[in-house]
């Protein structure tokens, strides 16, 4: 349990956006035009939010009953499904408007299931987002496909659908974009260009639980989607995750696949007609999923609204960029990311820039790098199965390839990102934010001097 956020707090702080952490904004506020002339707290000023954030998870003791029934019960395991897993899967399919759900152990293990069953096989290719965690790659590497990345947008934090044509072979199998960050992907010229050429499309909605692309959630803009609950996410189970889709086949083929192969739905009386592993959910993660499907309708608003608010602000300050989301569509904000330019702020490093925004109370992160380069590729590249699968020549050339990605390189360079909970604070707390940041910038040529 958080140290700052007592059991009940949470409701409460999530719906009202929150009384409890505009208390501690009120403390701390100070009339806009302080903070510009305001020596920067790294150089001995004062800090501009002094306040707690938000701590992450958050329970409530309302779920202890359903917790502990199927304690008692003795019946820890999926079984037929019925019971809490069931309610869970029907509530996420209902909440997204997709028609079916599958939940999964975990984000990765939908991965891996959804491209195993769209057809992603040993030899294929994936085009993909470089700009994701590395369990997206790893999906496709644990199914021996070949991740080929198409590039980054620099303004959308997202895969530029105008660089996937021109990475597609005779082995493309697939695309996998991925909502980062919960931006949506500007999904009409993905599924156009899979129309195209006869390739699958599966979202990796990990991290954009009710983002909305066109009036559709994301995970139900494709073949199939996938999500993730991990501990750190917005409506966490510790581990956990879920396939959507809207066609029962695709959705019988995830449960079989997940289920170590046994046939179920569509493909009942067929027994152990597929491969597959055993990729379950347990009944206790979806007794804590289930009373978190409001507080996450309730929390994303909250984080829409702050996001909106604070955009609206570092638009205004140079050198400062936030993400673009394509039209008609809504993020929800696992991270807020911005684009630093240091030539706006006296060259002052990226890491300059974070640690003067630290000071000011305001925790940020890099987030990605170039992953491709981390060894995870290397390895396979460098293994006898896929040395057999794509043969030396395309393996190096595909090598070379992560030179070309321009975009995602600067992406990885300028990205200073805020967590989701700093999004659940109070108005009072965005605008805190803004003005931490002019501050540091009216003071850069001083900083950058003594970083
Ligand atoms: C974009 C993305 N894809 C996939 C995953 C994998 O999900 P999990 O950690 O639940 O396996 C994550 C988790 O952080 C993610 O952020």
């Amino acid at each position: 349990m958080s140290d700052s956020l007592s059991r009940r707090g949470f409701m409460q702080a999530a719906a009202a956006g929150s009384a409890f952490w505009s208390l501690q904004g009120s403390k701390t506020a100070r009339s806009a035009s302080t903070y510009v002339t305001d020596k920067p707290a790294v150089l001995g000023g004062r800090p501009a939010w002094t306040g707690n954030w938000p701590s992450w998870p958050q329970w409530d003791e309302s779920w202890e009953p359903e917790i502990l029934k199927i304690l008692r019960s003795g019946r820890w395991f999926r079984g037929d499904g019925s019971g809490h897993i069931a309610h869970f899967e029907t509530a996420w399919a209902n909440l997204l408007g997709a028609r079916r759900c599958l939940a999964t152990a975990s984000g990765t293990t939908a991965l891996i299931t959804s491209l195993y069953v769209v057809g992603v096989d040993a030899g294929d290719e994936v085009i993909v987002s470089p700009y994701t965690f590395n369990a997206t790659y790893n999906a496709i590497l644990i199914n021996k496909a070949l991740p080929v990345f198409a590039d980054t947008d620099p303004t959308t934090w997202n895969i530029d659908p105008a660089s996937i044509e021109s990475r597609i072979t005779d082995r493309t199998r697939a695309i996998l974009p991925v909502h980062i960050f919960g931006l949506p992907c500007d999904m009409d010229p993905i599924n156009a260009i899979a129309k195209k050429h006869d390739l699958a499309v599966v979202e990796d909605a990990c991290q954009a639980w009710l983002a909305e692309y066109r009036g559709k959630k994301c995970g139900t803009l494709a073949d199939l989607g996938c999500f993730s609950f991990q501990n750190s996410k917005h409506i966490p189970s510790g581990e956990g995750g879920a396939v959507t889709g809207n066609r029962d086949d695709l959705i019988d083929r995830c449960h079989a696949f997940h289920n170590c192969g046994r046939a179920t739905g569509t493909f009942q009386g067929r027994g152990c007609f597929t491969r597959g592993s055993n990729f379950r959910i347990q009944h206790f993660q979806a007794a804590m999923l289930l009373p978190q499907i409001e507080k996450l309708v309730q929390e994303t608003r909250v984080r829409q609204a702050n996001a909106d608010y604070l955009s609206a602000q570092l638009a205004e300050i140079p050198g400062i960029t936030p993400a673009r989301v394509p039209e008609n569509s809504r993020a929800v904000w696992h991270l807020f990311p911005m684009r630093y330019d240091s030539e706006h702020f006296n060259g002052l490093s990226r890491v300059g820039f974070m640690r003067a925004l630290r000071a000011e109370g305001i925790p940020s992160s890099t987030v990605y790098g170039e992953q491709y380069f981390d060894g995870m590729l290397d390895e396979a590249i460098a293994s006898r199965g896929y040395q057999r699968l794509f043969g030396p020549k395309r393996l190096k050339d595909y090598r070379d390839s992560f030179q070309e990605l321009t975009g995602n390189r600067q992406v990885c360079a300028k990205t200073v990102a805020l967590s989701q909970t700093l999004l659940l604070a109070d108005r009072r707390a965005m605008d805190q934010i803004a003005q931490a940041i002019r501050k540091i910038r009216a003071h850069s040529g001083e900083l950058a001097k003594s970083a």
